[in-house]
Protein backbone atom coordinates (compact mmCIF):
# COMPACT_ATOMS: atom_id res chain seq x y z
CA UNK A 1 0.00 0.00 0.00
CA UNK A 2 1.46 3.25 -1.01
CA UNK A 3 1.76 6.22 1.53
CA UNK A 4 0.19 9.80 1.14
CA UNK A 5 1.69 12.58 1.75
CA UNK A 6 -0.25 15.92 2.52
CA UNK A 7 2.36 19.08 1.26
CA UNK A 8 0.54 21.59 3.71
CA UNK A 9 0.54 24.94 4.66
CA UNK A 10 -2.39 27.50 5.12
CA UNK A 11 -0.48 30.48 4.10
CA UNK A 12 -0.36 31.26 -0.10
CA UNK A 13 3.08 30.95 -2.26
CA UNK A 14 5.11 29.24 0.16
CA UNK A 15 5.44 27.20 -2.35
CA UNK A 16 3.31 24.03 -1.85
CA UNK A 17 2.69 23.21 -5.22
CA UNK A 18 6.73 23.58 -6.39
CA UNK A 19 7.16 20.78 -3.57
CA UNK A 20 4.79 18.57 -4.46
CA UNK A 21 6.50 18.51 -7.85
CA UNK A 22 10.13 18.79 -6.90
CA UNK A 23 9.09 15.83 -4.28
CA UNK A 24 7.64 13.48 -6.68
CA UNK A 25 10.60 14.13 -9.57
CA UNK A 26 13.19 13.13 -6.90
CA UNK A 27 10.98 9.92 -5.38
CA UNK A 28 10.99 8.60 -9.18
CA UNK A 29 14.55 9.26 -9.51
CA UNK A 30 14.90 6.51 -6.77
CA UNK A 31 12.27 4.31 -8.62
CA UNK A 32 9.42 4.58 -6.65
CA UNK A 33 5.81 5.34 -8.40
CA UNK A 34 4.31 8.25 -7.67
CA UNK A 35 1.25 10.33 -8.32
CA UNK A 36 0.55 13.85 -7.98
CA UNK A 37 -3.11 14.59 -6.28
CA UNK A 38 -4.23 18.48 -6.94
CA UNK A 39 -6.45 19.13 -3.78
CA UNK A 40 -6.29 22.53 -3.97
CA UNK A 41 -9.60 22.61 -5.09
CA UNK A 42 -10.71 25.88 -5.81
CA UNK A 43 -8.05 27.36 -7.26
CA UNK A 44 -5.63 24.39 -8.38
CA UNK A 45 -2.87 24.90 -10.39
CA UNK A 46 -1.03 21.80 -10.32
CA UNK A 47 -1.97 20.78 -13.94
CA UNK A 48 -0.58 24.37 -15.30
CA UNK A 49 2.59 23.79 -13.79
CA UNK A 50 3.11 20.32 -15.69
CA UNK A 51 1.35 21.68 -18.97
CA UNK A 52 -1.96 20.05 -18.25
CA UNK A 53 -4.31 22.83 -18.84
CA UNK A 54 -7.86 22.35 -19.05
CA UNK A 55 -8.19 18.53 -18.71
CA UNK A 56 -11.23 16.79 -19.61
CA UNK A 57 -11.48 14.64 -16.41
CA UNK A 58 -10.39 15.68 -13.26
CA UNK A 59 -10.31 14.81 -9.26
CA UNK A 60 -13.32 17.12 -9.18
CA UNK A 61 -14.86 14.35 -11.68
CA UNK A 62 -13.62 11.32 -9.38
CA UNK A 63 -15.01 12.78 -6.26
CA UNK A 64 -18.86 13.71 -8.08
CA UNK A 65 -18.46 9.89 -9.34
CA UNK A 66 -18.84 11.55 -13.15
CA UNK A 67 -14.91 9.42 -13.97
CA UNK A 68 -12.71 7.03 -12.93
CA UNK A 69 -9.36 7.16 -11.38
CA UNK A 70 -8.68 5.63 -15.03
CA UNK A 71 -10.05 8.48 -17.48
CA UNK A 72 -8.60 11.53 -15.14
CA UNK A 73 -5.43 10.46 -14.16
CA UNK A 74 -2.56 11.78 -16.45
CA UNK A 75 0.73 10.05 -17.59
CA UNK A 76 3.90 11.81 -17.10
CA UNK A 77 7.47 10.68 -17.42
CA UNK A 78 8.38 10.80 -14.46
CA UNK A 79 4.56 10.59 -12.21
CA UNK A 80 1.32 10.58 -12.74
CA UNK A 81 -0.85 13.64 -11.53
CA UNK A 82 -4.56 13.56 -11.36
CA UNK A 83 -5.15 17.48 -12.14
CA UNK A 84 -8.45 19.16 -10.89
CA UNK A 85 -11.11 21.44 -12.93
CA UNK A 86 -10.01 24.90 -12.60
CA UNK A 87 -13.03 26.65 -14.74
CA UNK A 88 -15.62 24.22 -14.05
CA UNK A 89 -18.26 24.49 -10.87
CA UNK A 90 -18.51 21.20 -9.70
CA UNK A 91 -19.67 20.46 -6.53
CA UNK A 92 -17.82 18.01 -4.90
CA UNK A 93 -17.52 16.87 -1.07
CA UNK A 94 -13.20 17.16 -0.45
CA UNK A 95 -14.06 15.09 2.91
CA UNK A 96 -14.47 11.89 0.34
CA UNK A 97 -10.76 12.59 -0.90
CA UNK A 98 -9.21 9.87 1.56
CA UNK A 99 -12.22 7.29 0.98
CA UNK A 100 -11.50 7.77 -2.92
CA UNK A 101 -7.52 7.82 -2.81
CA UNK A 102 -7.91 4.73 -1.18
CA UNK A 103 -9.02 2.89 -3.99
CA UNK A 104 -5.31 3.44 -5.95
CA UNK A 105 -2.74 3.64 -3.27
CA UNK A 106 -2.04 0.37 -3.82
CA UNK A 107 -0.88 1.23 -7.35
CA UNK A 108 1.91 3.58 -5.89
CA UNK A 109 4.74 4.13 -3.17
CA UNK A 110 3.86 7.53 -2.77
CA UNK A 111 1.12 9.73 -3.41
CA UNK A 112 1.71 13.38 -2.36
CA UNK A 113 -1.33 15.77 -2.01
CA UNK A 114 -1.08 19.25 -2.79
CA UNK A 115 -3.46 21.80 -0.74
CA UNK A 116 -5.32 24.65 -1.01
CA UNK A 117 -3.73 28.13 1.30
CA UNK A 118 -7.30 28.56 2.47
CA UNK A 119 -8.43 26.81 5.77
CA UNK A 120 -11.35 25.70 4.73
CA UNK A 121 -12.94 22.16 4.08
CA UNK A 122 -10.86 21.51 1.28
CA UNK A 123 -7.60 21.53 3.34
CA UNK A 124 -9.28 19.23 5.97
CA UNK A 125 -10.46 16.81 2.80
CA UNK A 126 -5.98 16.91 1.88
CA UNK A 127 -4.94 16.79 5.37
CA UNK A 128 -7.23 13.76 6.39
CA UNK A 129 -6.29 12.15 3.13
CA UNK A 130 -2.57 12.32 4.16
CA UNK A 131 -1.05 9.00 6.64
CA UNK A 132 1.60 12.11 7.07
CA UNK A 133 2.09 16.05 6.31
CA UNK A 134 5.09 18.52 5.33
CA UNK A 135 4.13 22.06 5.94
CA UNK A 136 5.94 24.20 3.95
CA UNK A 137 7.22 27.48 5.44
CA UNK A 138 9.34 30.48 4.75
CA UNK A 139 11.47 32.19 7.30
CA UNK A 140 9.76 35.21 8.19
CA UNK A 141 6.95 36.28 10.94
CA UNK A 142 3.84 36.60 9.25
CA UNK A 143 4.76 32.84 7.68
CA UNK A 144 5.39 31.32 11.10
CA UNK A 145 2.43 32.53 11.96
CA UNK A 146 0.33 30.55 9.43
CA UNK A 147 2.79 27.40 10.05
CA UNK A 148 1.92 27.06 13.30
CA UNK A 149 -2.22 27.76 12.55
CA UNK A 150 -1.11 24.63 9.92
CA UNK A 151 0.36 22.88 12.69
CA UNK A 152 -2.01 22.80 15.06
CA UNK A 153 -4.54 21.79 12.41
CA UNK A 154 -2.86 18.76 11.82
CA UNK A 155 -2.08 17.93 15.47
CA UNK A 156 -6.84 18.51 16.00
CA UNK A 157 -6.87 15.60 13.59
CA UNK A 158 -3.87 13.77 14.87
CA UNK A 159 -2.31 13.61 11.20
CA UNK A 160 1.66 12.57 11.94
CA UNK A 161 3.66 16.10 10.97
CA UNK A 162 7.17 14.62 9.66
CA UNK A 163 8.87 18.01 9.72
CA UNK A 164 9.28 21.39 8.16
CA UNK A 165 10.48 22.33 4.62
CA UNK A 166 11.37 25.74 4.98
CA UNK A 167 11.83 27.24 1.18
CA UNK A 168 12.88 30.32 -0.39
CA UNK A 169 15.98 31.23 1.76
CA UNK A 170 17.91 34.04 0.64
CA UNK A 171 20.49 32.72 3.77
CA UNK A 172 20.51 36.75 4.81
CA UNK A 173 20.53 38.08 8.65
CA UNK A 174 16.96 39.37 8.13
CA UNK A 175 15.74 35.91 8.37
CA UNK A 176 14.57 34.10 10.67
CA UNK A 177 17.10 31.19 11.75
CA UNK A 178 15.96 27.72 11.68
CA UNK A 179 16.81 27.56 15.80
CA UNK A 180 14.11 29.87 16.10
CA UNK A 181 11.34 28.65 13.77
CA UNK A 182 11.97 25.02 15.40
CA UNK A 183 11.69 26.54 18.74
CA UNK A 184 8.79 28.57 17.93
CA UNK A 185 6.98 25.52 15.85
CA UNK A 186 8.25 22.85 17.85
CA UNK A 187 8.64 20.72 14.70
CA UNK A 188 12.22 20.06 12.78
CA UNK A 189 13.40 21.41 9.85
CA UNK A 190 13.77 18.51 7.33
CA UNK A 191 15.08 20.59 4.33
CA UNK A 192 15.84 23.83 3.44
CA UNK A 193 15.71 24.81 0.11
CA UNK A 194 17.18 28.01 -1.53
CA UNK A 195 15.46 30.62 -3.37
CA UNK A 196 16.55 29.87 -7.05
CA UNK A 197 15.65 31.42 -10.14
CA UNK A 198 15.45 27.30 -11.36
CA UNK A 199 12.08 26.65 -9.81
CA UNK A 200 11.06 29.71 -11.79
CA UNK A 201 12.44 28.96 -14.89
CA UNK A 202 11.72 25.21 -14.89
CA UNK A 203 7.76 26.80 -14.22
CA UNK A 204 8.11 28.67 -17.82
CA UNK A 205 9.19 25.14 -19.26
CA UNK A 206 6.84 22.97 -17.49
CA UNK A 207 9.71 20.93 -16.52
CA UNK A 208 9.50 19.33 -12.48
CA UNK A 209 12.38 21.46 -11.10
CA UNK A 210 14.48 18.36 -9.99
CA UNK A 211 14.68 17.24 -13.86
CA UNK A 212 14.98 21.03 -15.20
CA UNK A 213 18.32 21.00 -12.96
CA UNK A 214 19.33 18.13 -11.09
CA UNK A 215 22.80 19.68 -9.49
CA UNK A 216 20.94 22.84 -8.00
CA UNK A 217 21.06 22.90 -4.43
CA UNK A 218 16.87 22.86 -4.77
CA UNK A 219 17.06 19.90 -6.44
CA UNK A 220 19.91 18.41 -4.04
CA UNK A 221 18.10 19.24 -0.77
CA UNK A 222 14.88 17.62 -1.95
CA UNK A 223 16.45 14.67 -3.16
CA UNK A 224 18.30 14.11 0.02
CA UNK A 225 14.48 14.24 1.49
CA UNK A 226 12.92 11.73 -1.24
CA UNK A 227 15.94 9.87 -0.23
CA UNK A 228 15.16 9.25 3.11
CA UNK A 229 11.17 8.54 2.66
CA UNK A 230 12.54 6.38 0.48
CA UNK A 231 14.36 4.23 2.82
CA UNK A 232 17.91 5.41 1.57
CA UNK A 233 19.84 6.47 4.71
CA UNK A 234 22.12 8.49 3.08
CA UNK A 235 25.76 9.53 4.99
CA UNK A 236 25.00 13.25 5.76
CA UNK A 237 28.29 13.42 7.43
CA UNK A 238 30.83 12.03 5.59
CA UNK A 239 32.09 14.74 3.67
CA UNK A 240 31.55 17.61 6.29
CA UNK A 241 33.29 14.98 8.93
CA UNK A 242 36.25 14.38 6.65
CA UNK A 243 36.80 18.31 6.02
CA UNK A 244 36.14 18.91 9.89
CA UNK A 245 33.18 20.97 9.37
CA UNK A 246 30.00 20.88 11.77
CA UNK A 247 26.76 19.25 9.75
CA UNK A 248 24.14 21.37 9.16
CA UNK A 249 20.85 21.25 11.07
CA UNK A 250 18.50 19.87 8.22
CA UNK A 251 21.34 17.02 8.03
CA UNK A 252 21.35 16.16 11.47
CA UNK A 253 17.42 16.58 11.66
CA UNK A 254 17.04 14.05 8.55
CA UNK A 255 19.27 11.49 10.58
CA UNK A 256 17.47 11.30 13.39
CA UNK A 257 13.79 11.60 11.26
CA UNK A 258 15.44 8.23 9.46
CA UNK A 259 15.97 6.41 12.58
CA UNK A 260 12.46 6.88 14.19
CA UNK A 261 10.85 6.40 10.60
CA UNK A 262 12.25 3.46 9.71
CA UNK A 263 12.55 1.71 13.35
N1 LIG B 1 12.68 27.85 -3.69
C1 LIG B 1 12.12 28.72 -4.53
N2 LIG B 1 12.85 29.69 -5.12
C2 LIG B 1 12.29 30.58 -5.96
N3 LIG B 1 11.00 30.59 -6.29
C3 LIG B 1 10.21 29.65 -5.74
C4 LIG B 1 10.71 28.67 -4.84
N4 LIG B 1 9.68 27.86 -4.46
C5 LIG B 1 8.59 28.32 -5.11
N5 LIG B 1 8.89 29.39 -5.88
C6 LIG B 1 7.98 30.20 -6.69
O1 LIG B 1 7.07 30.83 -5.81
C7 LIG B 1 5.78 30.91 -6.41
C8 LIG B 1 4.75 30.24 -5.50
O2 LIG B 1 5.07 28.86 -5.42
P1 LIG B 1 3.93 27.76 -5.34
O3 LIG B 1 2.90 27.99 -6.39
O4 LIG B 1 4.61 26.45 -5.30
O5 LIG B 1 3.32 28.13 -3.90
P2 LIG B 1 2.00 27.54 -3.23
O6 LIG B 1 2.25 27.47 -1.77
O7 LIG B 1 1.60 26.28 -3.91
O8 LIG B 1 0.96 28.68 -3.59
P3 LIG B 1 -0.65 28.61 -3.35
O9 LIG B 1 -0.86 28.74 -1.89
O10 LIG B 1 -1.16 29.78 -4.11
O11 LIG B 1 -1.12 27.30 -3.88
C9 LIG B 1 5.90 30.25 -7.79
O12 LIG B 1 6.16 31.25 -8.74
C10 LIG B 1 7.11 29.35 -7.63
O13 LIG B 1 7.77 29.11 -8.86
MG1 LIG C 1 -0.20 25.81 -4.83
Amino acid sequence: MGKSIGILSVKGGVGKTSSVIALGDAFSKFGKKVLLVDANFSAPNLGVHLNIIEPKKTAHHVLNRTASFKDAIQKMDNFDVLPSSMFEDILISPIELRKKLGMVKGKYDFVIIDSSPSLSEETIGALIASDEVFIVTTPDYPTLSMTLKTIKLARKRGIPINGLILNKVHGRDFELSIDNIEKTAEVPVLAVIPYDTNILESVSEFTPSVTFNPYSRASNEYMKLAAILSGKKHNPFSIRRFMGITPKKQDINRDIFYESYFK
